[in-house]
């Protein structure tokens, strides 16, 4: 029996987990239209949204009906406040907590970005010297603005009195610098000019400390790559007193991101003891759960679900594709050797994840630019015939369902693949907020 009926006013009060997606806004009222045999509730929504999940049903994702209408399951006082509880929104300050405000240097889409204002910091803006980043960013991070500028060439005293930061203020300094300098995947790792971008940013530190720094990027800063790099970084946190420091290599499958991702993180502070998140016990999400539920994407056209689109494979791709063994299978499986590309029968050793489908029951691989490509990478769909839709790729690096991308399929893969997965940015965020309370 559902606790709904025709013509009841209800109200949206937020996303359950899985992530489910919607454009509706908390608080948007709405009249039950129907509640079907399944006793999900169908809600006419003031607004006239035509896209809107308010809460998956029990267990299972969100889907939208045929009528294109929003569906909700019966939301019981329990339910929506468990609900509520998970919203990540910014979350109130510990009473003797002082506001953070933050810059995000290397904003990119602004993964990084959403995961601090859910930790609750006041990002007032991200830095990115690419235009076409500003919709995404803007879209999705609100009030943050976007300030395209070059940090080789930025005027940080100006920029800090154009955002609003005082003197008085307590302020964290964000830079993840592009990663492909110091990535295994760059032959040219090492020679590559954009190594030299983190001492950029510590000129930044050097003429207006910050209370703290966040740095992100590849294992590569910290070893033979950018070692140097690295520590000529260290000296400019040290000759600033950002003198508490914490730094490891981590994996973001470890802290709730259901993908291998091993990144090298940096915090700072000059105003006491700072420690990385711990990683998060019990079992770790993986491909099935993020991903089993979501529609078929579309191959071209406007998908109902933003941004739910993913390419469509070429016919010699889809021979091969056809050929993968479900659920974790690769190349190397393929009987028929022949329908391979000329390349692969000729080296089978080389590049063996290409073509390769992800695994359920695992997390999935790291994530890159070209992550909705099934050559580029172990990015094939574990039981369709086509590489990831960019929701689904944005799903896999912890986007909600609402983050909306917005430029050319190839910008959005790379905006995606760039990111700092979100839920591991917020509990980065979090550790700030923890040394800022003492
Ligand atoms: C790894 S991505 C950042 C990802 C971002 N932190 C996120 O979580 O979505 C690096 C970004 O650095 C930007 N970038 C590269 N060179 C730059 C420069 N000289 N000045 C400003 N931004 C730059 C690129 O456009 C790219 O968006």
């Amino acid at each position: 029996m559902s606790a709904y009926a025709k013509g009841d006013r209800v109200r949206f009060v937020g996303f359950g987990e899985p992530a489910p997606y919607s454009r509706l806004r908390i608080g948007t009222e709405g009249a039950v239209a129907a509640v079907d045999d399944l006793g999900t509730v169908h809600v006419d929504w003031d607004d006239g949204s035509r896209l809107g999940m308010v809460i998956a049903p029990p267990g299972g994702r969100p889907q939208i009906g045929s009528s294109g209408r929003p569906r909700a399951a019966p939301i019981t006082t329990d339910r929506a406040s468990r609900l509520r509880a998970n919203l990540s929104k910014p979350k109130a300050m510990p009473p003797q907590t002082p506001e953070i405000k933050a810059l995000d240097f290397f904003c990119g889409a602004g993964g990084l970005t959403r995961g601090l204002l859910d930790a609750g910091l006041n990002v007032l803006g991200g830095i990115d010297n690419d235009e076409r980043l500003r919709e995404t960013y803007e879209a999705n991070n609100e009030p943050s603005r976007f300030v395209c500028e070059d940090v080789t060439a930025l005027d940080i005293d100006s920029l800090r009195r154009g955002l609003g930061v005082a003197e008085s203020d307590t302020v964290l300094y964000a830079a993840c610098t592009p990663c492909q300098p110091f990535s295994t995947l760059n032959q040219r790792r090492g020679k590559d000019a954009r190594k030299s971008l983190l001492l950029s940013f510590a000129d930044l530190v050097r003429k207006a400390p910050p209370d703290y720094v966040l740095v992100e990027n590849v294992p590569g800063l910290n070893n033979a790559y950018g070692r140097e790099i690295h520590d000529a970084f260290v000296k400019t946190l040290d000759e600033v007193g950002l003198e508490h420091r914490a730094g490891a290599l981590i994996d973001a499958k470890d802290y709730g991101v259901p993908q291998i991702r091993k990144r090298y993180i940096m915090l700072a502070s000059r105003r006491g003891e700072i420690s990385l998140p711990s990683r998060q016990p019990g079992r770790k999400p993986t491909v099935r759960t993020v991903l089993k539920g979501y529609p078929r994407p579309v191959f071209d056209g406007e998908p109902e679900l933003p941004n739910h689109v993913a390419r469509e494979p070429k016919s010699h791709h889809l021979r091969i594709l056809e050929a993968i063994p479900r659920d974790g299978g690769s190349r190397s499986d393929v009987k028929d050797t022949s329908i391979l590309l000329p390349c692969h029968q000729k080296t089978p050793h080389l590049h063996k994840d290409v073509f390769g489908r992800m695994a359920w029951s695992l997390p999935a691989p790291t994530l890159t630019c070209r992550c909705t490509d099934v050559y580029c990478g172990r990015f094939a769909h574990p039981v369709e015939n086509r590489g990831l839709s960019l929701r689904e790729a944005a799903a896999l690096q912890t986007f909600r369902d609402d983050y909306a991308f917005h430029g050319t399929f190839f910008h959005i893969a790379a905006q995606i693949g760039n990111a700092v997965p979100v839920r591991l940015a917020r509990q980065l965020g979090d550790a700030v907020v923890a040394s800022a309370t003492g």
